[in-house]
């Protein structure tokens, strides 16, 4: 296939270029190619296919969430073309069995590429290890304790040198359980006003220390889900001068909102680590810019209206992220002047393919043909109605925001793309 006429977002620049692609890779890419199979894509930009690290797809066990057929629907109309989904399904991903599953139903829908990421601790539930190895013999491409951090030190070390072992790394979920103490939102003016128990910042930050602790004592690479607080970024800024092997993520909604959303009750607020106040956006923001977070993950976490539709301390933690991640995060960053088309390409894909060693994550021949077309000057506005996940739960509902995703396309195959209105 050709595609024509696209800019074409490279690492040190955006060029107009024609991309020419044979058996799933990128075999030519130069101003003028010629042949049949040729879409015209002027207008439009390309980007390496976005990769996302942190995903819920809800399957096994929470199908009435998401599932991976739903998920992968959402994923490649956001934009997405590999994702990583987290082991909180039900069974919990900790064997060899549940990651066979998941890689083949994937495979069956056949949309974007799916790895999963198997638990730290058998059920999750913090005292013995999982089947690391099996996992990774499996296709686990990490270990997660995501949803919740491993509460025993000495189990977190000993899961850090096993996962090297097999070549894996942790994604560190940090949260201090005793310290959150069934808090629901940020500690601070916020859960004041609304009565809602907070938490403090020292609750993320606290374990965000611990995992640099052990990565700088084992000498072994960690990475940080997630960070939502303007302390935590200052923990990896000064950890990554020193030397040691962290690397980071945030998600759109820490650098786009803050914990004033809470006050009008909407349970799409709700989310873990919670909204914080502007000195964290402002921090996150900067973290970006000047490389201390690494990448934008969606912690896309679908829920059903059950979850959500109840009392504000009750509902299920979690934002809907798939379909919106690109379009906030150009808006905010690239039109907020943060960051260019190339530093938003590193962070929502080559960044996320070097921290997991995926293939990938830049456009360039030789590489597979992973390719995310979008138009930047489109506005349009957020409206939940329109997900094709099945989680609907997003606090971004009305937003009007800038970049629509218009196809994108998996080793060389269109898998999604936008009907013409
Ligand atoms: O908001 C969140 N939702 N944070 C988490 O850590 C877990 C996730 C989920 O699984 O719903
Ligand atoms: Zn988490
Ligand atoms: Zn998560």
């Amino acid at each position: 296939m050709i595609f024509k006429n696209a800019d074409v977002v490279f690492a040190d620049g955006v060029k107009k270029a024609d991309i020419r692609t044979e058996g799933g890779k990128i075999a030519e890419i130069a101003p003028s190619i010629k042949g049949a199979d040729a879409i015209d894509c002027k207008g439009l930009t390309v980007f390496p296919g976005f990769i996302d690290l942190h995903v819920h797809l809800r399957e096994p066990g929470f199908e009435k969430k998401e599932n991976i057929e739903s998920g992968c629907r959402a994923a490649v109309k956001g934009g997405f073309t590999q994702i990583c989904c987290m082991p909180n399904t039900n069974p919990v991903t900790d064997n060899k069995v549940v990651v066979t599953y998941i890689k083949a139903r994937a495979k069956e829908v056949d949309l974007c590429k799916v790895h999963p990421v198997g638990a730290i601790t058998k059920g999750q539930e913090g005292k013995e290890l999982a089947a690391i190895g099996a996992m990774k013999a499996a296709g686990a491409v990490a270990l997660s304790e995501d949803g919740k951090s491993v509460p025993d030190t000495k189990i977190m070390a000993l899961a850090m040198q096993y996962a090297s072992d097999f070549g894996l790394k942790c994604l560190c979920h940090c949260e201090d359980a005793g310290l959150v103490d069934g808090g629901v939102v940020n500690e601070g003016y916020y859960s004041t006003l609304t009565g809602l128990k907070g938490s403090i910042r020292a609750a993320e930050d606290i374990v965000i220390a611990r995992e640099i602790c052990l990565a700088e004592s084992l000498e072994l690479p960690v990475h940080i889900c997630h960070v939502s607080t303007y302390s935590g970024v200052q923990l990896i800024r000064e950890a990554k001068a020193r030397g040691v092997a962290v690397t980071a993520e945030t998600c759109p909604h820490y650098f786009t909102l803050t914990d004033e959303v809470i006050a009008s009750f909407d349970t799409d607020t709700k989310v873990n680590p919670p909204l914080r106040e502007e000195k964290d956006r402002l921090a996150i923001v900067e973290g970006l810019k000047d490389g201390t977070l690494d990448c934008i993950v969606t912690d896309h976490a679908p829920h059903h209206e059950d979850d959500k539709n109840v009392e504000y301390n009750l509902a299920a933690f979690g934002i809907s992220g798939l379909e919106t991640s690109f379009a906030l995060s150009y808006t905010m960053l690239v039109r907020g002047g943060v960051l260019g088309l190339p530093a938003l390409a590193e962070k929502m894909s080559g960044a996320p393919a070097r921290i997991l060693s995926l293939e990938g994550g830049e456009i360039a021949v030789g590489k597979p043909a992973d390719l995310t077309f979008a138009d930047l000057n489109e506005e349009w506005t957020v409206d939940p109605a329109e997900f094709v996940s099945k989680g609907k739960n997003t606090p971004f509902a009305g937003r009007k925001v800038f970049g629509r995703v218009k196809m994108t396309v998996v080793d060389g195959k269109i898998k999604y793309e936008e009907k013409r209105k």
